[in-house]
């Protein structure tokens, strides 16, 4: 099927939104495969599917037609329980908006998806520690999140994503809701742990100085590849 060293198989995706009357096709056939390891970078205008696409990386969502492979298992297949059995335990998320508990601790919003798995409380603090200085935090375990700045509240998003040693983060626009400054950092974080622990990023973005950051970056138009601009 696939070779050892690649984590995402995307064989003719397609996406239907079913709009009652009419039918909004916003994938249309997506061939695709990405390397393990590989930092990568969607890029495409508003609407394109970039966001539709990322949904069924990470098994959000299910592809109306078309195959799915994630590390040699076809996922595009799976029902909702094993999907989200993949998703706890292959993939971290970050979002454009950090998507935090605020008034929490940094260092239980980054504990949570252990506590989620089961990790018995121990283990899970020590990881979550591990994660938050990964990410250049240390000393901000005890902030609660709606006392930190965008860029630290992303970082703490980034070891939360991280918590889990999961093959493969996703982030639809992290740096969206960032200055360009701090997303340039928060960019370097990105970079940093691809480097280090060989982990394979997907990322979205419309800014080509974020996106320069990515070995590999495909444009989507209309819910097709319309071009692939590799490093
Ligand atoms: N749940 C949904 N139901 C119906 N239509 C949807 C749904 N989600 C997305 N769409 C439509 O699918 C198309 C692709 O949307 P998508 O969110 O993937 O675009 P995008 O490239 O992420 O855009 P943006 O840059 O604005 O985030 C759009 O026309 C959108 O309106
Ligand atoms: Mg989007």
């Amino acid at each position: 099927m696939s070779e050892n060293n690649t984590i995402i198989k995307l064989e003719n995706i397609t996406k239907t939104y079913d709009m009652g009357e009419t039918k909004l096709e916003a994938l249309k056939g997506i061939t695709y495969t990405i390397k393990r390891g590989e930092m990568m970078a969607i890029m495409g205008p508003s609407g394109s599917g970039k966001s539709t696409l990322m949904n069924i990386i990470g098994c959000l969502d299910k592809p109306t037609k078309g195959t799915y492979y994630l590390e040699d298992e076809k996922v595009s297949t799976m029902d909702k329980n094993r999907l989200a059995g993949i998703r706890n335990r292959r993939i971290g998320f970050v979002f454009q908006n950090f998507n935090l508990l605020a008034r929490t601790s940094s260092l239980e919003n980054v504990e949570l998806p252990l506590i989620y798995s089961n990790v018995p409380a121990k283990e899970a603090r020590e990881k979550a520690r591990q994660a938050i200085k990964q990410v250049g935090l240390e000393g901000w375990e005890e902030h609660k999140t709606n006392q930190l700045s965008g860029g630290e509240k992303q970082r703490v998003a980034i070891a939360r994503a991280l918590v889990n040693s999961p093959s493969l983060i996703l982030a639809d626009e992290p740096t969206g809701n960032l200055d360009t400054k701090t997303g340039m950092d928060i960019m370097e974080v990105f970079k940093s742990l691809h480097e280090e622990s060989g982990i394979t990023i997907i990322l979205v973005t419309h800014d080509p100085e974020i996106s320069d950051y990515a070995e590999n970056i495909i444009h989507i138009r209309d819910g097709l590849i319309e071009k692939e601009d590799r490093r």
